[in-house]
């Protein structure tokens, strides 16, 4: 390598000098055993990793580091593995998406703090890939992320079963008294087989497949199973690709284009992705300073044919997706929906990605002239009640519910709804709309994944399985129903849902995009003006930070202050 070429590379102002700071930088390195030549002037790659035994979906990701680390030495670099907060989706309370931004914040800091010159991001349960990215993209180095991958296909007396999308089933037939609590118990260790993410299309796949369309991992990344032993090959093969991202100065921004951005949209429809996607990438496009917006997910994504038929749209599960030949088999198929030249990690067009690809299996990945749901894609509602837009995802909702009026049944707060929902004399019918408020980005706090709340127990004992649901919270990818979510501005911050009353008449029309709450103008107006917020609840902490200056879910929930970005300079040492 050039002495020009080493010059250039950012590690080399921790590592390069010959003063007292160089010699600090390096002499506490080599405590590790690394030896001089390390420190020669190669690239020098951070592998940020989410590993944490209370996020079990990431709990193997220290050994794909040791293939990252492999193909890093192999290609002339030098790899460091760095532990970032880790966010077990299953685990945290009172949900891990309030968390999301303080990963973003570590991410970001860490990233920018230390010597490195390229950046490889280990995750995949939901809300780490969609944090490391936005921290990511507010430094912009050369970054390439690996995925988790999913866990084998669930197991339980002979068939298969999905990660959350059957534990809402079974939890309804236990309420329905079609399912014993012995069996409900007997079927959780079954559920769970392997290190991975959830086996289903949740978020963590579906943001795995995102970051594929999006040309931000290696091709095949989405679904191969996490205890595959070709993804351990391709963590190799991705350290040896970050080196020479470094040595090209290929950086995240230049992958973070608004085309790469519209290909993850429509790989997100094609894949009967989750709603989750939306928040997340309007967060990501925020730190890059792309012009995304909710109308972007209409236009581009609303009429993409949804062509995966994984749970919870469809009936099969990941494992079976990477062996029917994977996001490049998918892409492959919804081609002329793509922008073909968009640029990738490897520094070809995406379509080098998908050009070649076959599927193996035309059940579950359908072929256009028989798809899942001819329009799979997420659709965005605006009207009176939503004046800043809510999300649907159509392939996962009730064909009848679509279009449909009824009266509002209100909760005011999660456990006002948790206090009723079993209530034998609750007055409702399968006509009602479940709607309930406080459930945002500020009123929760975190906007939490409960906006599939669950069917009054009188229903779902008459065998009622699905109603129209409408919130400001968010829902689990793994779930399904009619469920409106995202509500803009929520309910805390004053949008109209807060005004909704029990017995208020209330219009959701999927097809039209629209979503109103039936009462007289002056009647709307009147309350709207008599509507006092609440006070803050938090005095200290993150808590108080995240509801003092957290961003709606139409802006991707994002800190207000964190929305761009600071570059990788950082001009002055420690000592
Ligand atoms: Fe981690 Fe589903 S809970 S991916």
């Amino acid at each position: 390598m050039s002495d020009e070429k080493k010059r250039e590379l950012r590690s080399r102002h921790w590592y390069g000098g010959t003063d007292k700071d160089g010699f600090i930088h390096r002499s506490w390195m080599k405590n590790q055993g690394f030896p001089d030549h390390a420190f020669d002037g190669r690239p020098i790659i951070g592998i940020c990793n989410t590993w944490s035994e209370l996020t079990p979906c990431n709990s193997h990701l220290r050994i794909l580091a040791e293939g990252v680390k492999r193909g890093v030495w192999e290609a002339g670099g030098f790899p460091v593995e760095f532990p970032v907060s880790s966010l077990g989706e299953t685990q945290m309370r009172p949900t891990a998406m309030l968390f999301r931004n303080l990963l973003a914040m570590d991410v970001e800091e860490a990233i920018r703090a230390y010597g490195i010159d390229g950046v490889v991001l280990l995750g995949g349960c939901d809300k780490t890939t969609p944090g490391q990215l936005m921290g990511a993209a507010s430094v912009d180095l050369p970054t390439i992320v690996v995925s988790s991958g999913p866990m084998l296909n669930g197991k339980w007396r002979g068939k298969d079963i999905g990660s959350g999308t059957d534990v809402w089933k079974f939890s309804e037939d236990v309420r329905a008294g079609k399912m014993s609590l012995a069996e409900f118990m007997a079927a959780e260790s079954g559920m769970s087989r392997s290190p991975g993410v959830c086996m289903t299309m949740g978020t963590a796949t579906t943001m795995a497949s995102v970051v594929e369309a999006m040309g931000l991992s290696l091709p095949l990344n989405a679904a191969l199973p996490a205890v595959d032993a070709r993804r351990m090959a391709l963590s190799h093969m991705t350290g040896k690709r970050i080196v020479d991202m470094v040595h090209e100065d290929l950086r995240l921004s230049k992958i973070l284009t608004k085309k790469n951005f519209e290909n993850g949209i429509v790989a997100n429809a094609a894949v009967g992705g989750s709603t989750n996607a939306v928040v997340h990438l309007l967060a990501i496009a925020g730190r890059a300073g792309v012009d995304l917006t909710l109308d972007d997910f209409d236009r581009v994504g609303a009429q993409v044919p949804c062509i995966v038929n994984c749970m919870p749209s469809g009936q099969y599960l990941i494992e079976d997706l990477a062996y029917a030949g994977g996001l490049p088999a998918v892409m492959n198929r919804i081609q002329d929906l793509l922008h073909a030249d968009a640029p990738t990690v490897y520094g070809c067009p995406i379509s080098d990605y998908y050009k070649d690809a076959e599927v193996f299996n035309d059940d579950v990945i359908r072929p256009l002239d028989n798809p899942l749901r001819k329009a799979g894609g997420i659709r965005i509602l605006r009207g009176n009640l939503s004046p800043n837009g809510a999300v649907i995802k159509p392939s996962a909702a009730s064909e009848h519910l679509l279009v449909h009026e009824g009266p509002a049944h209100v909760f005011e707060t999660i456990e006002d709804m948790k206090a009723q929902i079993d209530d034998p004399d609750l007055d409702v019918t399968e006509d009602t709309i479940l709607v309930l408020k406080g459930c945002g980005p500020k009123g929760y706090p975190g906007m939490a994944e409960v906006g599939n709340m669950p069917i009054p127990r009188r229903l779902v004992e008459k065998g009622v399985r699905d109603m129209v649901r409408i919130s400001d919270a968010r829902m689990s990818g793994t779930a399904f129903g009619t469920v409106v979510l995202h509500v803009s501005p929520e309910a805390n911050a004053g949008g109209p849902l807060a005004i909704v009353k029990t017995g208020d008449r209330i219009r959701l029309d999927t097809l039209k995009g629209e979503l109103n709450l039936m009462i007289p103008e002056a009647e709307f107006a009147q309350r709207m003006a008599a509507w006092v917020p609440p006070e803050p609840k938090w005095t200290r902490g993150y808590y108080k930070l995240y509801q003092d200056t957290v961003l709606q879910a139409d802006k991707g929930a994002d800190l207000d202050f964190l929305v761009g970005g600071s570059g990788s300079e950082v001009f002055r040492e420690s000592h």
